[in-house]
């Protein structure tokens, strides 16, 4: 009787691993082209193996055993890692329309960041690094990807972005009386520490701040410094003793050296460098996020979406110089990320970047490294992000040229693969 139970608990399980498939997932993936985004060298007919969302192997032959393996055919295409948008903003309303956002309330904003990590994906960004969200909107959404109820990018999230009060972090809404202020706002050493601390506490990934001012904030000007640097050193070192990584706003030199020197892991924008901030940057190891594309639809669209004129003209001030920063950036060796600030332009656009970046000084090869290895090591996931190698995740994209020879390739991608699952395959 005994031996009896036992035989039948082991057909039980047999018939629920044939019926649900609760066995190890396995999935083989047949690639033509594969692009070792480190050396820049392509290996043709290649087999990626993935067990329970992990590469195990990659070579050029089949393995032994796979009768039970999902297996893709992608040998007429290109097939890389996933790519990494370090400058986001997902949680957004959907309308155009600037001043839509003031009439509608944050909960619809959330549902426009399901809709928009789910646009991001499909691009084939299996990765991206939000900056700024109230209420911790960016943080639900993370875990909700997570947790595998919505389709979107693995996310690195911020929390609230910390400014001085009337800075580019504030709110815009400039009338005393309605008493807004930007959720970030601290002011101080001690302040800044304690609204580090509260971020922490709801469980960002990073942290985010506003160095300068900004374009499209009201009334900040885009080169001027808003914290001290005693701030700026305050919020860094409570950020890293909490093991978060800082991520400053800073478009004028002088917040762009003050940032660096207090530590900051990344400078986003960096329009106006100079041959000072860029040696700075190389010194302190400091990675720029310069986002070069975004300028070309704020100027061409904005005023239709009802930007005002003072931040269409703020734009211009901005976009050429940094185009030119970026440049000299490039030519002097300092690590690049990609980072659009999608959210200016449409979400799902952001590969559009990389042919600027090969247009403003990049080969191919930098730009895709810019979304992919330079990212992940400012994210610190170096070892499970941005490779296809054993061990890292199954984050996986595929096009039909060569991105190193047509880099616009990459903003119509035909496969997405994610953590092992296939989201999109043309
Ligand atoms: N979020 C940035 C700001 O408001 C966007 C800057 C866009 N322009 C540019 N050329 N990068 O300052």
């Amino acid at each position: 009787m005994h031996i009896f139970k036992i035989l039948l608990s082991y057909a039980m399980a047999l018939l629920l691993i044939l019926c649900t498939g609760v066995e190890a997932k396995q999935v083989i993936i047949k690639a033509g082209t594969l692009l070792d985004v480190v050396s820049g060298q392509t290996l043709t007919n290649q087999v990626i193996v993935v067990d329970d969302g992990v590469i195990s192997r990659i070579s050029s032959s089949m393995p032994k055993n796979s009768d039970n393996a999902n297996v893709i055919d992608l040998s007429d295409k290109f097939v890389l890692p996933g790519l990494m948008d370090m400058h986001t903003h997902v949680v957004r309303n959907l309308s155009k329309s600037f001043y839509d956002r003031y009439f509608q309330s944050p909960h619809r904003a959330t549902i426009g960041g399901v809709v928009n990590v789910e646009k991001t994906l499909m691009a084939g960004f299996t990765v991206i690094r939000n900056v700024g969200a109230a209420d911790y909107k960016d943080v639900a959404l993370r875990n909700a990807i997570n947790a595998g109820e919505v389709p979107g990018p693995r996310m690195a999230v911020s929390g609230p972005s910390l400014g001085i009060t009337g800075g580019h972090c504030d709110s815009n809404a400039l009338n005393h009386a309605f008493k807004e202020r930007g959720q970030g706002v601290a002011n101080g050493p001690w302040q800044v520490r304690e609204r580090v601390r509260e971020n922490v506490k709801y469980q960002v990934d990073l942290i985010k701040f506003c160095a300068t001012g900004g374009v499209f904030s009201k009334g900040t000007k885009v080169g001027q410094r808003q914290y001290t640097q005693e701030e700026m050193n305050a919020i860094v070192d409570e950020a890293h003793t909490h093991g978060r990584t800082v991520a400053a706003h800073a478009h004028g030199t002088e917040g762009i050296a003050y940032a660096i020197r207090a530590g900051v892991d990344s400078i986003e924008h960096a329009s106006f460098l100079d041959q000072t901030t860029i040696a700075l940057a190389k010194e302190y190891g400091t990675i720029l996020s310069m986002d070069i594309y975004n300028t070309e639809y704020t100027l061409s669209e904005g005023k239709k979406n009802g930007v005002p004129e003072e931040n269409i003209n703020k734009e211009k001030q901005v976009g050429k110089r940094q185009r030119e920063s970026f440049t000299a950036a490039v030519k002097a060796g300092v690590k690049i990320v990609l980072g659009t600030d999608a959210g200016i332009y449409p979400h799902g656009d952001n590969a559009k970047q990389l042919a600027r970046m090969v247009q403003f000084g990049m080969t191919p090869l930098q730009a895709i490294q810019s979304a992919t290895i330079n990212s992940a090591e400012l994210l610190r996931w170096q070892d499970k992000v941005g490779q296809l190698k054993s061990g890292f995740y199954a984050d996986i994209i595929a096009v039909d040229q060569n991105p190193l020879t047509n880099i616009s390739t990459l903003e119509s991608v035909t496969f997405v693969m994610k953590n092992g699952d296939v989201y999109k395959h043309q």
